[in-house]
């Protein structure tokens, strides 16, 4: 069984030539970058926006988000792999962003900040066997109208299985097993939102799945003030 220690050796290891390698998906035929843009788009950005972006890696999706919440705004990415976030920060730094924070976490473990505009996952969730949980959390962090976007790879069903082992093959350097298909993170967002869409393309092996948040509950709202120091709840004498 690959562990995440495995995984982040994998991006460890490929973190410099990460940019470079996604390029490879275009000699299969699939224009990754459009559906990048694409999944930011849906995100409905506005400026002065606060994002967190699961899995950041090498900050392919920044330059759109940056772009749509403007220097007021707010990026936080996190990614479980020190490399990945070393070409991540000097992106940021090139291009001048002082609105990037990026924190070196297994999202499994990360907090996310209170009323957050937007949360985006492209090519993650499949390492994470804690999805429902980060989903969940992530629902509960976004403000009322928030949005979540997945952009991931599922097994896809109308894939001759040939054709599906080819592509296994030239995505394991990176960690991909078949264990990355049994993760449904789109059932969860079907789980914990009260509004959802769910788009596919090639085949079944590209999903686009969104969440929008609701009002929280009062059950909810109970419980994050519990939470928080500044209202503790009180305990008997
Ligand atoms: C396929 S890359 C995707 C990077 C970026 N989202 C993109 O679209 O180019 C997968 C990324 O997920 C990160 N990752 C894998 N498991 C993780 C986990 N449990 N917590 C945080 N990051 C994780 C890896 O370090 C890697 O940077």
């Amino acid at each position: 069984m690959i562990t995440k220690k495995d995984i982040r050796k994998a991006y460890q290891r490929h973190a410099d030539k990460y940019d470079l390698s996604v390029q490879l998906y275009r000699l299969l035929g699939l224009r990754i970058e459009a559906y990048r843009s694409y999944t930011v788009d849906l995100l409905s950005l506005q400026k002065g926006d606060w994002v967190v972006e699961l899995g950041c890696g090498t900050g392919l999706n920044f330059p759109r988000i940056m772009e749509k919440i403007g220097p007021g705004g707010r990026l936080i990415g996190v990614d479980i792999t020190p490399g990945m976030l070393d070409v991540a920060r000097a992106k940021a730094d090139r291009c001048g962003w002082q609105n990037v924070e990026l924190i070196e976490s297994d999202i499994a473990a990360f907090h996310f900040p209170p009323k957050v505009n937007g949360v985006i996952s492209t090519g993650v969730f499949g390492y994470v066997p804690e999805y429902d949980c980060v989903i969940e959390k992530a629902s509960r962090a976004l403000a009322p109208g928030g949005l979540l976007v997945i952009f991931d790879l599922k097994r896809p069903e109308r894939w001759p299985s040939w054709l599906f082992h080819l592509y296994l093959g030239l995505a394991q350097p990176f960690g991909v097993t078949p264990a990355y298909f049994h993760h449904k993170p789109w059932k969860s967002v079907e789980r914990h939102f009260p509004a959802t869409r769910f788009e596919e393309r090639y085949g079944g092996l590209i999903y686009i799945s969104t969440g929008i948040a609701g009002i929280p509950t009062a059950g909810e709202i109970i419980e994050e003030m519990a939470n928080l120091e500044m209202f503790p709840v009180p305990s008997p004498s």
